[in-house]
């Protein structure tokens, strides 16, 4: 019986932690959200789609899981959200910038993007995790501890898969990544991102316009498999919890190996 309890202590790698989780209503942010409360965390999730950020909720145990409306373009919703995290359940250990959207671009050319369309894509992707991590750091500061992770994406590292705004604002938050990673390592607080390849979701969908055949046919390294939304929850987890607690300053790809290849000279079939 004692072997029996300390396994499933050991299996459960966020007992006791509580997190805030952006766009968590759908895709890699809800998947998220339902392996970290399996883990033991308590998570609120921070969203828009509000009847879907509720659904999450509720088909988790509500003991564990909460919702607040939260824009994270919008500096009040952010530290509000982060507030009301601390109110319910008394302090904040994860912080998973995760929200963020495709943009709008019917055409990729620069000549056809217009200042708003790449504002748009910016301003959630690149100003809502800096507003994430600002509030989060708020109140990490003082605990002397935490993890910050944010989304990002292949296309923090590469370009030419992605309208240009996407790839400015992932690139960006690399860099916010690295440059708080500094400035917190006195606070014992690290920070991370996960960068996924292409992940089926309503945002990839919207971004691609593939059905499942079309995103069976998507370049994968790794051959006769694809990135999913448990691949890159898996990775949050591993950077959520204290198995990686001396890893910050980190861009966990969860790519196959896509991004370390040349496609333009390469000596393998
Ligand atoms: N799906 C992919 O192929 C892929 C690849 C690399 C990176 N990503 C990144 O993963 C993250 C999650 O995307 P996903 O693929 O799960 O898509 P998704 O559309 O399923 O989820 C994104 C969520 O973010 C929410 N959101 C958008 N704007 C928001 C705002 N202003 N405030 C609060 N919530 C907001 C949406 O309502 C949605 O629920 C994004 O940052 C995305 O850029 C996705």
């Amino acid at each position: 019986m004692a072997s029996i309890s300390a396994f499933t202590a050991a299996a459960r790698r966020l007992e006791g932690k509580v997190a805030l989780i952006t766009g968590g209503a759908s895709g890699i942010g809800a998947c998220t959200a339902k392996l970290f409360t399996k883990h033991g965390a308590k998570v609120m999730i921070a969203e828009i789609q509000d009847d879907l950020g509720l659904s999450v909720c509720k088909s988790l145990d509500p003991s564990v899981a909460s919702y607040i409306h939260c824009d994270v373009t919008n500096e009040d919703h952010v530290q509000n959200a982060v507030d009301s995290t601390v109110a319910k359940y008394k302090k904040l250990d994860i912080m998973f910038n995760n929200a963020g959207i495709a943009g709008s671009h019917p055409k990729p050319n620069i000549l056809d993007i217009t200042q708003s369309d790449f504002e748009e894509t910016v301003k959630t992707n690149l100003i809502g995790p800096f507003l994430g991590t600002k509030h989060a750091a708020r109140v990490m500061i003082p605990a002397r501890q935490g993890s910050i992770i944010t989304t990002a994406s292949v296309c923090s590292i590469i370009g030419g898969v992605a309208p240009h705004a996407y790839t400015s604002s992932k690139h960006g938050v690399l860099g916010l990544t690295r440059s708080t990673t500094v400035e917190f390592g006195q606070y014992g607080i690290r920070v991370n991102c996960v960068s996924p390849h292409a992940v089926p979701t309503p945002l990839f969908n919207k971004f691609l316009q593939l059905d499942d055949e079309g995103i069976s046919k998507i370049y994968s390294n790794l051959k006769g498999t694809w990135c999913k939304v448990e691949d890159v929850a898996n990775a949050a987890l591993f950077l959520a919890s204290d198995d990686s607690k001396y890893v910050s300053g980190h861009n966990l790809t969860v790519d196959g190996g896509f991004t370390i290849m040349n496609s333009g000279f390469c000596m393998f079939e």
